[in-house]
């Protein structure tokens, strides 16, 4: 999601750049507009590295794209922290004279507001009067923390840890539905060697698959992702495991398998493999038999795991994927309703891949159905259907 981070003038707005990595970190665009003020605390410099985008403050430079409109709308959430009493009072008067107060009044996007000061200003009649204010109006103002402040004092008015501040920003936009449980999501294609140079392999980009990992981290879960052949260093996700071949996936999934409570099996897997690695490259001087190569299958892993779950009775909930070229979607319908059946898992999701369409795209069209005859449909970016399914799976 696209985030904006407010930083405001107090002796905290180091610590917004903790925040900022943790939002980069878990694969989300970040703006920082940092008040007049909190450019003589920490320089635009290590806010733009961190952010990996452009800072610039000014509300009269680029006028022509109409910044704060800009920044404003394409917000999914607003944070700011630190938050002065100076900020709490503009934003509660509704003061827009800089980039980050027109921002904030040209957004309709959740706002969450971390105030940082000494304990005397924080409980001053006027700021709390400005916090109760923002609050009546939506804005989620956090309590600071009790500690040590900037000089020998101490009391209330502490910045919250920068972990507790994404972690109260992240519930903010997404429901924390998934809290507590742990789940595992395979994504990317196997690829199968053949010699040290060739392998067999397949079109999944690995979008989806990561998008609903994604999705789910961000509404509680603890996830773990197995990737095959992905070749992004880093997928803004905690726990990766990183596989190739559909063997090396049929082991890790088994390793997560007792940790997991839902299994979601995005990925593409080769169902067959070379039946022999050719430990030298084949030569076009010395083909394998006449110019084919044999092929063995490779264990069906969803399929395996779903008798797994039911002959050690266990509850995991399991989620297969279907590539399927059909003609139309009754044809889709049918051909998921016979994987769904034949695969025994608990939901399916199926992709109609004709003509190419989905592989590495950004957008897809999916048919979702599960075990009890339901099914719904879900089209648009695969972050969007990420959330569709997991808000489907959660019902
Ligand atoms: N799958 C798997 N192990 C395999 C092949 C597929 O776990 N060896 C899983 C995929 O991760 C996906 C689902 O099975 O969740 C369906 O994959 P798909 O390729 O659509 O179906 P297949 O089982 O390969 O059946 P077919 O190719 O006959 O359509």
């Amino acid at each position: 999601m696209h985030v904006v981070v407010g930083v405001t003038g107090g002796i905290a707005a180091y610590k917004a750049t903790s925040l900022i990595r943790a939002f980069t970190e878990a694969g989300h665009t970040v703006k920082v507009i940092p008040t007049a003020n909190a450019l003589r605390f920490i320089g635009a410099t290590t806010l733009e590295a961190l952010s990996h985008n452009t800072v610039d403050p000014d509300l009269y430079t680029d006028v022509a794209d109409v910044k704060h409109v800009q920044l404003g709308q394409e917000a999914d959430l607003i944070v700011v922290a630190p938050a002065t009493a100076s900020f709490l009072a503009r934003y509660a008067a509704g003061i827009a004279d800089d980039l980050l107060g027109s921002t904030l009044l040209a957004t309709t996007a959740p706002v969450l507001v971390a105030p940082a000061m000494h304990s005397e200003m924080w409980n001053h009649q006027a700021t709390q009067a400005n916090v109760k204010t923002l609050r009546e109006r939506g804005v989620d103002v956090l309590e600071p923390a009790v500690g040590r402040l900037t000089g020998e004092d101490s009391g209330p008015g502490r910045l919250p840890e920068p972990e507790e501040i994404f972690a109260a920003a992240i519930a903010l936009r997404y429901p924390q539905d998934l809290a507590g449980k742990r789940v595992l999501v395979t994504a990317g294609g196997t690829q199968e060697p053949v010699d040290p140079v060739r392998f067999l392999g397949n079109r999944s980009s690995g979008k989806q698959g990561v998008s609903i990992a994604l999705a789910a981290q961000a509404r509680g879960a603890e996830v773990t992702l197995i990737a095959a052949n992905l070749s992004e260093s880093s997928l803004g996700l905690r726990d990766v495991i990183r596989v190739s071949t559909a063997d090396q996936m049929l082991d890790a999934v088994n390793s997560a398998f007792d940790s997991s409570d839902i299994i979601i099996m995005a990925a593409a897997v080769a169902d067959f493999k070379a039946a022999s690695y050719e430990e030298s490259k084949i030569k076009k001087s010395n083909p394998v038999s006449n110019y084919s190569i044999d092929l063995v299958p490779n264990v069906d892993i969803l399929k395996s795991v779903v008798e797994r779950r039911n002959s050690e009775n266990k509850q995991q909930l399991i989620v297969g994927f279907a590539a399927e070229t059909a003609s139309n979607d009754a044809e889709l319908t049918k051909l998921a309703e016979i994987k769904l059946e034949n695969k025994g898992c608990d939901f399916l999701v199926a992709n109609n891949v004709a003509g190419g369409a989905i592989f590495n795209s950004d957008q897809t069209s999916v048919l979702i159905l599960n075990n009890r005859g339901e099914g719904v449909g879900a089209q648009g970016s695969k972050k969007l259907v990420a959330h569709e399914l997991l808000d489907f799976i959660v019902r």
